[in-house]
């Protein structure tokens, strides 16, 4: 695991996209060779979002031969509502850059069978190859995706009921009133990320910095669904100064003496090199 310790979310936001358009030239998708990404949203990925869309503008990168994966979707929220994940994968990101919206998908939480959907969601995921990177927000009581505390560590795409802290941090976004905001969504499991090739978390503010310390800092508990990803081979969490703030002075002091070899992850060194250096 590398723990990647920035000045603040503008940099996090900057160097996530970095690190994308690093990954996917390194690939070099073409006919027959999408690269695979995982995505997430919220607040957090945001300004990564912008970032690509100005590299696809100054092209500089293409996702004509990416196909992407999203990581959840409210249940019963109509897919044009501004909250919808749909929505936001539009007009956040999708409409601004040159994606095949066939080859964008995000969980349908409208579906009849929601049960047959997350299995679809697996099976598509299968078909195209696994996914290459997917990235990862976290909530502040260590969530990824919607895999609420006590969630299976092995669990996979599925219908999850919203913990109380979940929802009080996204009524945020239904007008401050948590009656608004829907009680279930679809989620990739914790397992299903983790059989992504790579993984890389988002983690800014002080509100995630307790999550951050149990993330990295102690065992893996299915209680902070995160620190799953202490047992992925090639997991990557990118925080900023606020999000350390519950670590350990140790623990800061020995990743950011790293940083030199972090700032050649979005260099150019090639992937080879890179591994060497974990
Ligand atoms: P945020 O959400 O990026 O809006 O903080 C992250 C999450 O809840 O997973």
């Amino acid at each position: 695991m590398r723990l990647i310790i920035l000045e603040d979310a503008g940099v996090v936001a900057d160097w996530a996209a970095r690190f994308v358009l690093q990954r996917i030239t390194q690939f070099a998708p073409g006919p027959g060779r999408h690269f695979v990404l995982g995505l997430p949203t919220g607040g957090t990925p945001l300004g990564m979002y912008r970032r690509l869309i100005d590299f696809y503008k100054e092209g500089r990168l293409s996702f004509k031969y990416v196909t992407t994966f999203n990581m959840d979707e409210y249940v019963g929220l109509p897919r044009d509502h501004p909250e919808s994940y749909h929505y936001y994968m539009w007009n956040e990101f999708f409409k601004h850059v040159d994606i095949d919206p066939g080859n964008a998908h995000v969980l349908d939480g409208n579906a009849a069978d929601l049960v047959g959907e997350c299995r679809r969601f697996e099976e598509l995921i299968a078909a195209a190859g696994g996914v290459h990177l997917f990235i990862g927000g976290i909530g502040p009581d260590g969530h990824i995706a919607f895999n609420e505390p006590g969630s299976s560590l092995v669990s996979r795409t599925r219908v999850k009921t919203l913990a109380y802290d979940t929802l009080e941090a996204n009524k945020r976004f239904f007008g401050n009133d948590i009656s608004k905001v829907p009680r279930q969504a679809l989620t990739v499991g914790v397992g299903t990320v983790m059989d992504a090739k790579e993984v890389m978390i988002l983690i800014t503010g002080v509100h995630k910095s307790l999550a951050l310390a149990k993330a990295v800092e102690e065992g893996v508990n299915h209680m902070w669904t995160v620190s799953a990803f202490q047992q992925h081979a090639q997991a990557l969490f990118v925080c900023d100064e606020d999000a350390t703030l519950e670590l350990r002075v140790k623990t800061v002091k020995y990743f950011k003496a790293l940083s030199e070899e972090h700032q050649k992850m979005i260099d150019g060194v090639p992937v080879d090199e890179q591994r060497v250096l974990h």
